[in-house]
Parts: C-alpha cells; sequence; structure tokens
C-alpha cells in the first residue's frame, strides 16, 4: 500500500480509520479538504487534546481522570542513541494523542506493532508531558553537563519526611494522562517497549479522581479525606499569572528551558483510619475550610479569598493559624499549578491498613516555590498528624513540542 503521509506520520487510512464511520472523512477526502480533517474532528468528535504547542500538554489540560507517571533510567550512555529514542517517542505520542496505533501493518510474520489494547478506544484526551531529572547531566555522558539548570538537584530534606528511595530519582519522567485508564496503561507500556534497551523504568505510580462523567457539574474535584481539592490554585488561564508562577522564561538562565516548568512528585501517604475517627469540626479545623462547600472558614463561597487575618465575632482567627490552608497560602507570595491525584496501593503488610493518599503533582516557574511552601508546611500544618511523605522527585519538563521537532530538542541543539 502507497502511505501518503500527513501531520506527524498520519497516513490516510488512519485518518479515515478515525474519522471513518461518520462518513465525514469520506466525504472530506472526496471533496479534496482532506488538510482540514484533523482539525474538523479534534476536541468533542475525537477527545484529543494537541500534542503539539508553545507548552506541553498535560500541564495546562483540564485534569483528565486517571494518571500514570513513569520515571526512567538512560542505560545507553550514547548520546545518538537518545536523541534517536526522543524521536521515536515523539512519532508515538503525535500518533497515539491522535486515537490512532503505533502503526497498521497486517504482517502476520511479524509482532504487531501496536500491542492492540487501545483498539478501538477512542484518544481520551490524553496527553504526555516529558521531563529530565538532574540524573540525566550527570557525568556528562550525553555531552549536556554544563546545560543543566542550577535548581535542578535533590529537594531538600524536610522534617517529618520518610521516604522510601524507590520513589526517588529517575532521568527521564513522563506523565500519562487520559480519560480511559486503558488508554493510559497502553501508552505506557508502548513507550516502554519502544524504548527497551536504551531506558528501563525507575519507578512508576498511577493516580484517579473522580471521574467528570459522574459529575455533572465540573466542580472542584474531593481528595482522599473528602474535602475539596485545587481550590486555591492560581488563575493560569492569565498570562501574566502563568508567566510569573508556572513557565520557565528564558532570562531564567537555562533557554532550553523556556515554556517548561519544574514538576515536584510527592508521595504522600494519608492515614485514612485516623482521619475516619476525627470529628468533623477538627477535619475542617484541619484544613480551614468547610467540608461542604470548601469555603475557608468564616466565608460562604468556595473561592473566597483566603485572609488569615480574618476574624469572627468573638475575636477568634476564622481561619485557624496552623490550618493547611493557612499555612500553605501564607503570605500568597509563593505560589504553585497543583495537578494531583488519589492513588490506592492495596494494604500494608503489617497492619492491614489501607495504603492510599495524595499522588501529589505540582508545577511552577522554580522549585523554589515548592520549597518555600512545603518548609511551612513541615513546621506547623495541622494536617501533618494525618499524612506521611514517602516519595519525592524534581524534574525540569521541556517546553511545547513543535511539528518537525521532538521532546526535549532543545536541550540538545
Ligand atoms: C496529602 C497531602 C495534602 C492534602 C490532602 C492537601 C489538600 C489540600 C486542600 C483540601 C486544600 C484546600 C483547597 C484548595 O485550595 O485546593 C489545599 C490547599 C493548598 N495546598 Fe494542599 N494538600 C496536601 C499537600 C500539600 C503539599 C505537599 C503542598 C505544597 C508543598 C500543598 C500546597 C497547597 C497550596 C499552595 C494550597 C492553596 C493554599 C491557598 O489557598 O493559597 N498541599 N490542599
Amino acid at each position: 500500500m502507497t502511505r501518503t503521509t500527513l501531520e506527524a506520520g498520519v497516513t490516510r487510512r488512519d485518518v479515515l480509520k478515525v474519522a471513518g464511520l461518520t462518513g465525514l472523512g469520506a466525504a472530506l477526502y472526496a471533496s479534496g479538504l482532506e488538510r482540514w480533517l484533523p482539525r474538523a474532528l479534534t476536541a468533542e468528535a475525537t477527545n484529543q487534546v494537541p500534542f503539539y504547542g508553545k507548552y506541553q500538554a498535560g500541564i495546562l489540560t483540564p485534569p483528565q481522570n486517571h494518571v500514570q507517571i513513569v520515571a526512567f533510567d538512560v542505560q545507553t550512555t550514547r548520546r545518538d542513541e537518545l536523541i534517536d529514542l526522543l524521536k521515536r517517542w515523539t512519532r508515538a505520542c503525535a500518533r497515539l494523542t491522535a486515537g490512532l496505533p503505533l502503526g497498521d501493518s497486517d504482517s502476520l510474520y511479524v509482532p504487531p506493532e501496536d500491542t492492540g489494547e487501545a483498539e478501538g478506544l477512542s484518544a481520551s484526551h490524553l496527553t504526555f508531558t516529558f521531563g529530565c531529572g538532574h540524573g540525566l547531566f550527570a557525568d556528562d555522558r550525553f555531552e549536556i553537563g554544563h546545560k543543566r539548570p542550577n535548581l535542578l538537584r535533590e529537594l531538600p530534606a524536610f522534617d517529618l519526611d520518610q521516604l522510601d528511595p524507590k520513589w526517588a530519582g529517575g532521568d527521564l519522567v513522563v506523565q500519562i494522562c487520559a480519560d480511559d485508564q486503558q488508554v493510559v496503561f497502553h501508552a505506557l507500556r508502548n513507550l516502554t517497549r519502544i524504548g527497551r534497551g536504551i531506558v528501563k523504568i525507575r519507578w512508576t505510580q498511577t493516580g484517579f479522581q473522580r471521574s467528570k462523567a459522574a459529575d455533572a457539574t465540573g466542580g472542584t474535584p474531593r481528595n482522599l479525606f473528602g474535602f475539596k481539592d485545587g481550590t486555591g490554585n492560581p488563575d493560569v488561564s492569565q498570562p501574566a499569572i502563568r508567566n510569573k508562577h508556572l513557565f520557565y522564561q528564558w532570562q531564567d538562565g537555562s533557554p532550553w528551558m523556556t515554556n517548561g516548568s519544574f514538576l515536584v512528585v510527592r508521595r504522600i501517604q494519608m492515614h485514612l483510619e485516623v482521619w475516619d475517627r476525627t470529628i468533623l469540626k477538627e477535619q475542617e479545623r484541619t484544613f480551614g475550610r468547610d467540608r461542604a462547600s470548601g469555603a475557608p472558614l468564616g466565608s460562604k463561597d468556595e473561592f473566597a479569598s483566603v485572609t488569615p487575618s480574618k476574624r469572627t465575632a468573638r475575636g477568634e482567627a476564622s481561619l485557624p493559624k496552623d490550618s493547611h490552608t493557612a499555612v500553605a497560602h501564607g503570605s500568597g507570595e509563593a505560589q504553585l499549578l497543583r495537578r494531583s491525584y488519589s492513588y490506592q496501593a492495596g494494604i500494608n503488610e503489617t497492619t492491614g491498613a489501607l495504603d492510599a493518599g495524595l499522588l501529589f503533582l505540582s508545577y511552577q516557574r522554580s522549585p523554589e516555590q515548592f520549597i518555600t511552601i512545603q518548609r511551612r508546611l513541615a513546621a506547623s500544618d495541622r494536617l501533618n498528624e494525618y499524612i506521611t511523605h514517602r516519595g519525592s522527585a524534581l524534574f525540569a519538563c521541556f517546553g511545547g513540542i513543535q511539528k518537525g521537532g521532538y521532546i526535549g530538542d532543545a536541550l540538545f541543539a
């Protein structure tokens, strides 16, 4: 078969497969308007989030139902092999996010190009967000040692941390999100398969949130302690706020990271048994928020501004000083974009208690934003009684990938 290549290695046959049943694809081909096809089929029709753009998808994208974070160690010591892998991953991601299989060879005499479990499923808002850890720069093995941003190093130890090294580090990271867990797994499996011999999985963690479909109002999702989580995020739809808090700028020192962002991953166990025995008033004092509405104590509206100085009629602080909201907010200067998910990982073998918690993910222009807030929280957050930090990693995520380019190309230029 002659394969006429469209965007992202997408063939006519692929496009017709995606458009197929609606008849739209065939009609557009017949009229010679096929170049409009990908655009005509975006968003609602195909549940696609564009892979290419100024920023990587998966940061500003409204959180999908599922996440899988995977950290890889790079095994090869050859720069050209690593670059070749990033190019092959780019092609794969462009296809998968377009809802296409990795290939369409029907030969019975070679293993299928695609593992097949996502056949018939939509793109499900699949996104990939790639970044690198400080280990990628070590020993200058890929001739990029001099390009390590100063801020990309181990996060400092915080009081109360009980970190397990199995959730730390990694040369490369990929945050994979989608509304269908099978689509997420398929993506992870195929990236790993493509990378075999060049990279090896170091750790992977999955997370979930309540399905968007189950909440027609699209309200703020709740965490496993039953509270709305994400209310106080900065409004990153505003360019000025995005530039101040979220995306790295060239003048920050490492031009290759422009429009990228630092990703912090913390695995935080939540002690559900203890929480479930805690009276509601104390639960609300712990977060400093009303459980039902999500409003800061002393206010009625979920999105009311957080004012730690606000007093009740009796002169007491409405928002307890040591509540999570008050301590995290501080003066309001350090902000970050939280994009966290819940996790559950079976039981603690010794106690039989559920091992569950928050897969805390935050994006920020500089790791200092996270460090400032976490230092305050570790020192005086009332929530500390109910949680334990078990895992920690920091990555520098690349700027957006441009058509014709590849993941991380600015770093290797
Ligand atoms: C299991 C651990 C955690 C839980 C259950 C949790 C939950 C919450 C909840 C329910 C809120 C209030 C609603 C909202 O604004 O989203 C909140 C706010 C916040 N949390 Fe956490 N959080 C956790 C860990 C952390 C960590 C590790 C950080 C960063 C170091 C953090 C930073 C923040 C910030 C910045 C706010 C907004 C404060 C403001 O209103 O300005 N949280 N969190």
